[in-house]
């Protein structure tokens, strides 16, 4: 027999959070941010490995973060590469969105989170409110996709878990401080990340 709580959750998919995180990850290492993000903000949001799911379920949160690595000297991430074609059917015009990136800053130099620029541009057309600008100090790199107009901040955060791992987590709490979804942060919120 099926209760009511298990009838109106057939029939009604709406998730029991408000804050939905779409990544993709073939190593693991964006998946990892991704699941330091739900801890951090004591799993008040749902992961989603978009491996998995499509993007239209995009359409069941007011918030949005997007978890997505560059590959391949610029290249989107494979299930990011799959699903590219999904973004255009996403009405986000009341949805506040961030991203978080994955790259190598040393390996990569000149394609240095390259694939944040792509979504971000993506996004950005289809009528997303976007936050979580970052400054490029602490980081070196050559050439960046993902940079504001004037060079000086990345359209997300960018997350170096091969050279800078061991700062991905006070950027992370600094990041969701600035996004208003993490409240008191022991976050540093002068100076360079
Ligand atoms: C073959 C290869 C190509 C890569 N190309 C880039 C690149 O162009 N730009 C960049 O910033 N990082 C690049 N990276 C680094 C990955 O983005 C980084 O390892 C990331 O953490 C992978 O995330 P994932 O494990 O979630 O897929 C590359 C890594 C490999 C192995």
């Amino acid at each position: 027999m099926i209760g009511w709580w298990n009838l109106r959750r057939q029939t009604n998919p709406t998730p029991p959070t408000q804050i939905g995180i779409f990544y993709g990850s073939s190593t693991c290492y964006t998946e990892i941010a991704a699941e330091r993000i739900q801890e951090l903000l004591s799993h008040r949001a749902t992961l989603h490995n978009i491996a998995h799911t499509a993007l239209h379920r995009c359409a069941a949160y007011r918030t949005l973060l997007f978890g997505i690595p560059t590959w391949d000297y610029g290249e989107l991430q494979e299930d990011w590469d799959s699903r590219w074609d999904e973004l255009d059917a996403l009405e986000l015009t009341a949805t506040d969105c961030a991203i978080f990136g994955l790259g190598d800053q040393h390996g990569y130099p000149l394609w240095f989170q390259d694939a944040m620029g792509y979504l971000h541009h993506r996004l950005a057309a289809q009528g997303a409110k976007l936050g979580g600008y970052w400054p490029n100090q602490g980081y070196k790199f050559q050439a960046s996709k993902a940079l504001t107009a004037d060079g000086k901040q990345f359209l997300g955060l960018p997350l170096d878990y091969e050279n800078q791992a061991e700062l991905s987590d006070q950027r992370l709490r600094k990041w969701l401080t600035q996004l208003g979804l993490l409240e008191g942060a022991k976050a540093n919120t002068g100076g360079a990340p």
